[in-house]
């Protein structure tokens, strides 16, 4: 289906030429004052100068062009089309054409949108964790906005492939290895002379190893000597080092299925479990093409290669590649990675998801990756850069005690908080209350960070976030399931429940739900170019305040009228179904009650 606003701009565009003027002038937009009309054009305002003539007279003209033009076709789009001082068009849309629009939505796939993506394989790198350190607030930003990113690039039809890249060939291996090595120095993997196999089990559990590492962490600030030796194993764990390689399996193992437990409870899923380690074998070449496109050269003993662009308005230091002790660094390690992106999937676009913080390294990999042409000139390559998580005081969020809040701590209180809420209410079991709590709880934790644009910092109020009121997860799916309320008692009471056709909308407030549903097309492309899930956010939670206010001051199960009670439940379907296709875009679900 053709989107409204195309379909406005088409019909205001003939009109600008009919009366000879470009049609370029017929820009139309959302009016920013919805009392005095819906959708506005100020094409006449810029015509006027190119033409040398009043504002208002371009504006007249073209307000007439188009009401003679839909009162011979008959095809009549607008309900009033005004030209006002000193030169705009305003613009009401006709509630018939609304309806017919909504009548196709409800049949078409995808609710009309037309997808622009057919196929198209875009890499989205979010996650991020670091192996055997714990998943921290820090990592949640990441993995929300991105599952939602790479969501809407499949709902448009992209191929979107989302890579964790873990952090898993860093120091941390280093430390917990010789942390080990203190512990239990008889362990095989610390036999010089040792030649068998090395065991199948891993030397410690999930919980030991969460202990290990902020302590060897700790150890290696204080000590020296130990900081040493962690580098230096790290350097032969990276250089291949049999038996240390025997202990990071065990150590990726063991993490590996506790990261992914925490991510299945945000319901965030990848594609690729790929990270730095899986970018080691291509480093060599990459160091070795560096050097021969003369890119690459030495400085102070590092390896760099050198990024400003002419019209920088900063100036950018050169990406280092190789460090002088020899060792690769983060840097490197992305380049590698894109090399094996290229050469497994060569993407259209490439979308990468941290903390604004990395800002200048995404800079200098983007660029030694388009220097070097390893990526093409015209590829995409978007660093989204999301603010902090602040707590109430303003500062980086933290727990009670001033640590670091661990992932599945802040589930939990979430869901506490919800499942209060739930209780207070008291329409479900205790035992239903703890299952809502977890899906409402989720809602609360993404809708809280994803409303938000995701440069900017955010504060992170769990009273707010869990509230069932207000520009909040809770207040969505509280809709949702009001509507599914609805429903099952019209099931209920209707001998016979017929698909029904959406009327004419009888009431601002209805119409109010109509123009907004017809934007659904356009609202979800748009969120996706500007890689924006924020502008879903604003958009179900005006659907939900205007279904609201339609429903308050509309009697519908009571309605007299057969056909329109039946047509007022078709239009509140595609409002749920609206809003529960945006949901599961971002990557919640509603409940069946609250
Ligand atoms: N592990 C990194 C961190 O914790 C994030 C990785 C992001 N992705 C990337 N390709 N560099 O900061």
């Amino acid at each position: 289906m053709q989107k409204l606003i195309d379909v406005i701009t088409e019909r205001m565009r003939d009109a600008f030429i009919r009366c000879g003027y470009d049609g370029s002038y017929a820009k139309v937009v959302l009016s920013n004052r919805p009392d005095l009309c819906e959708y506005q054009c100020n094409g006449a305002m810029a015509a006027a100068k190119a033409y040398k003539k009043k504002p208002i007279e371009i504006a007249t003209q073209v307000v007439d062009a188009v009401t003679a033009e839909e009162e011979t076709s008959g095809e009549k789009i607008f309900s009033e089309i005004n030209a006002v001082m000193p030169g705009f068009i305003n613009l009401r849309v006709d509630e018939g054409y609304l309806a017919d629009v909504m009548n196709e939505m409800r049949v078409t796939d995808k609710f009309g949108l037309e997808v622009p993506g057919h196929g198209e394989t875009v890499i989205v790198d979010y996650g991020g964790a670091n192996v055997a350190k714990p998943l921290h607030v820090g990592h949640l930003r990441s993995a929300v906005i991105g599952e939602a990113i790479k969501r809407m690039g499949n709902y448009l039809g992209y191929h979107m492939i989302g890579d964790v890249h873990l952090g898993d060939w860093g120091l941390q291996m280093g430390l917990i290895i010789e942390e080990l090595r203190d512990r239990q120095p008889e362990l095989v993997y610390f036999d010089e002379n040792y030649t068998g196999e090395y065991p199948d089990e891993a030397p410690f559990t999930i919980g030991e190893l969460e202990e290990i590492y902020p302590t060897a962490s700790a150890k290696s600030k204080e000590d020296d000597a130990f900081r040493a030796r962690a580098q230096e194993a790290t350097f032969r764990l990276q250089n291949g080092y049999a038996p240390f390689l025997a202990v990071w399996k065990q150590i990726m193992k063991v993490s590996l299925a506790d990261l992914k437990k925490n991510y299945d409870n945000l319901d965030v899923h990848f594609d690729l479990w790929k990270g730095e380690s899986d970018a080691e074998e291509y480093i060599p070449w990459l160091i070795q093409n560096l050097q021969d496109q003369g890119l690459a050269y030495e400085s102070e003993g590092a390896l760099v290669v050198d990024i400003a662009q002419p019209g920088d308005r900063k100036e950018l230091p050169p990406c280092i590649v190789r460090k002088s002790d020899g060792a690769a660094l983060y840097a490197t390690s992305d380049l590698g990675t894109i090399l094996e992106r290229e050469r497994d999937f060569s993407p259209v676009k490439y979308i990468y998801i941290t903390d604004k913080r990395q800002e200048l390294h995404f800079t200098q990999v983007f660029r030694v990756a388009k220097k070097a042409g390893y990526v093409k000139q015209e590829t995409p390559m978007i660093h989204i850069g999301f603010g902090t998580m602040n707590g109430k005081d303003g500062k980086p969020f933290k727990t009670r005690d001033g640590g670091v809040m661990r992932l599945e701590h802040l589930i939990a209180d979430i869901n506490e908080a919800v499942y209060g809420r739930i209780m207070e209410n008291r329409t479900v079991s205790e035992e239903e209350a703890h299952e809502t709590a977890r899906i409402v709880g989720l809602a609360a934790l993404k809708y809280g960070d994803l409303s938000n644009q995701a440069s900017k910092d955010y504060i992170f109020d769990i009273d707010r976030f869990t509230s069932f009121e207000g520009n909040t997860g809770p207040y969505i799916l509280y809709t949702i399931v009001r509507i599914k309320s609805i429903l099952a008692k019209y099931r209920a009471q209707e001998e016979h429940v017929d698909a029904g056709r959406i009327l004419p909308a009888k009431s601002s407030m209805e119409k109010a739900v109509t123009l907004l549903l017809a934007r659904y097309s356009e609202v979800m492309e748009t969120a996706f170019e500007e890689t924006a899930p924020h502008r879903i956010c604003q958009y179900i939670y005006e659907l939900s305040d205007a279904f609201n206010s339609f429903y308050h001051e509309t009697k519908i199960l009571t309605e007299e009228d057969r056909e329109q009670r039946a047509g007022w439940i078709a239009l509140v379907t595609l409002v749920k179904d609206v809003l529960e296709a945006c949901i599961g875009v971002l990557g919640f679900s509603a409940p069946e009650r609250m």
